[in-house]
């Protein structure tokens, strides 16, 4: 077990359906901290570094347009293996694979419109963490929390 953070995505079609809290909530159930939090308006270079990795993919330029088109909330949360555990809490990429309670499972319907995003791996979350926050705006450090609500 490994104290980590995590960047979620809540993306465009959750906030225009009004799903921000009940998505927010079912992280916080599960005993995640949220350490960072924000809404904002995504410009198109924010929007093409974070996507980076699907650069030249059928998908792309959609994918771009979808996040750039609509505020979005971005948030950092933290917790043991929080990784792996918040991609199972948002589920399979595309909602009609997605089981049953997970959020993807539970609220979506097509692919592109699929309302969360996590980071994938270590790396990523690094890597994508760094794109949407400035270390000052980051407010607990991961052992901080493991040490009171995760570890037991
Ligand atoms: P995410 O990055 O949003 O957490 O999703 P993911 O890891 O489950 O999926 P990923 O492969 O990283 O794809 C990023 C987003 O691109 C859209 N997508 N569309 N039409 C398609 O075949 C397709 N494949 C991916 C999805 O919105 C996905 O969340
Ligand atoms: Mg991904």
């Amino acid at each position: 077990m490994a104290s980590q953070r995590t960047l979620i995505l809540v993306k465009a079609d959750a906030v225009v359906r009004g799903l921000v809290g009940e998505l927010l909530s079912r992280f916080e159930k599960r005993g995640y901290q949220i350490i960072a939090l924000k809404m904002l308006h995504v410009d198109e270079a924010r929007a093409k570094r974070h996507y980076a990795e699907h650069e030249g993919k059928p998908f792309f330029a959609g994918l771009v347009e979808y996040i750039t088109g609509s505020p979005i909330i971005a948030l950092v949360v933290a917790g043991s293996d929080a990784i792996e555990g918040a991609r199972a809490t948002i589920g399979a990429t595309n909602p009609i694979k997605a089981t049953p309670g997970t959020i993807r499972g539970d609220y979506g319907q097509t692919i592109g419109r699929n309302l969360v995003h996590g980071s994938d791996s270590p790396a990523s979350a690094e890597r994508e963490i760094s794109i949407w926050f400035e270390p000052s705006e980051i407010f607990a450090r991961p052992n901080e929390i493991g040490a009171w609500l995760v570890d037991a």
